[in-house]
């Protein structure tokens, strides 16, 4: 009887390591073979598939040749932001692919074939993130279908024109501070060489700081370092290929993400407990971004005669706010520097956009209907 039991024991065994065996082998070898037939076969083209790690490798040491020296302005800047995305389209085409791992990547370039992909939003969905990634941004830019809308009305008002226009005086706050050191600077010699990157960055950080927490500012920087330390850590992982269950391991990076991902989380639980309560008090709703989520997430919940499921739950709020946090921050500030970079080559487009503004402004604060009226 006891040989019988431990005969079925050891067939379990070794049928659970057929099945992942097969599983391992039809995920990095298999199905990528099949996957590269069919889009050699739809006319695209790149390289064979290698196993496991496919293009990544190439990939890296083409970043890090690409980033090894500077540009020049008047350089064209693909082959140093996309380096691999670049050689991959010199060498294959338009209509060409790239290997992540066992995961292709398209590029499609032809504008009908794009209008075709975001018709087809059922078909060709988001491409399945890294879990990781979601500790840190895990809202609205990952959710799909349903859940996609139901959160993408709820944080709608945020754009509105109107919230955003009681939002001017925290963007002209943050940036006063950011002149006001520059002016500090220039103070006594006139002129100094300047690295602006950290200051436009941490001035876009400070903006959304104000704007997304408003009255509770210094929790929201406090979130703001955080979620840029978590950033860093997540990066590195996710830049290789992607191994299923890696991140349950207790390694110390795994480790170290996790606790700030969960001081993250406390820190705005404090900030939404705190408004819950005063909104229960009967106080004014807040006009920053949280605030403005929460009412409109009341609002959806009330349209439904308060059916919780129709609305975002708390975990829900937090993870829209981390999401508002990456998604406004890198953005803005490489825009403003980009603009920096421009209006510094073109000096007369410099002379041109700083007339505007005098004319419009003279000596005066900036004020939301100024700013509409400015062309440059
Ligand atoms: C110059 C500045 C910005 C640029 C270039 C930019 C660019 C983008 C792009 C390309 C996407 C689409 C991403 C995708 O679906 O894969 C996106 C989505 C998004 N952005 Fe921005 N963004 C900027 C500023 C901001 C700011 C300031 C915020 C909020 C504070 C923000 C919040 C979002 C959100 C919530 C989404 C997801 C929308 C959705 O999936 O429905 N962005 N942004």
């Amino acid at each position: 009887m006891a040989c019988g039991t431990a005969m079925v024991s050891i067939w379990i065994v070794v049928v659970s390591l057929v099945v992942l065996g097969g599983k391992l082998l039809n995920w990095i070898w298999l199905r990528p073979r099949r996957l590269e037939k069919f889009l050699r076969q739809q006319g695209f083209a790149g390289n064979s598939y290698r196993i496991l790690y496919g293009d990544l490798k190439d990939r890296t040491a083409m970043r890090e040749q690409a980033i090894s020296k500077p540009i020049n302005f008047s350089d064209d800047i693909a082959p140093r932001v996309l380096p691999s995305v670049h050689h991959t389209i010199q060498k294959y085409g338009k209509n060409s692919f790239m290997w992540f791992g066992p995961i292709p990547r398209l590029h499609i370039m032809d504008p009908e074939q794009l209008k075709t992909v975001f018709t087809l939003i059922n078909d060709i969905q988001k491409p399945v993130m890294n879990p990781l990634l979601k500790l840190f941004a895990g809202g609205v830019v990952n959710h799909e279908g349903a859940k996609w809308a139901r959160h993408r009305k709820i944080i709608n008002p945020a754009f509105h024109l109107q919230k955003l226009k009681v939002m001017v005086p925290a963007f002209y706050h943050s940036c006063y501070d950011m002149v006001s050191k520059w002016e500090s600077m220039v103070f006594e010699t006139g002129s100094c060489e300047l690295d602006v990157m950290p200051y436009l960055q941490q001035m876009a950080a400070d903006v959304i700081s104000r704007t997304a927490f408003g009255s509770s500012y210094e929790k929201g920087e406090k979130i703001f370092k955080l979620q840029t330390e978590l950033a860093l850590l997540v990066n590195q992982p996710t830049m290789g290929i992607f191994i299923p269950g890696w991140r349950f391991l207790p390694t110390k990076t795994n480790k170290k993400m996790k606790e700030i991902s969960k001081e993250i989380t406390t820190l705005i639980l404090g900030i939404i407990n705190e408004r819950e309560k005063s909104m229960s008090a009967g106080e004014a709703m807040h006009s920053d971004l949280l605030g403005i989520l929460m009412e409109s997430n009341l609002n959806e919940i009330g349209r439904h005669g308060n059916n919780k499921d129709t609305g975002m739950s708390i975990e829900d709020v937090i993870n829209e706010c981390k999401t508002f946090y990456i998604a406004g921050q890198e953005t803005t500030a490489t825009l403003l520097i980009w603009t920096m970079i421009l209006l510094s080559s073109y000096s007369e487009w410099q002379d041109r956009a700083r007339a505007e503004v005098f004319e419009i402004f003279g000596n005066k604060k900036p004020d939301f209907d100024g700013l509409s009226r400015l062309k440059v």
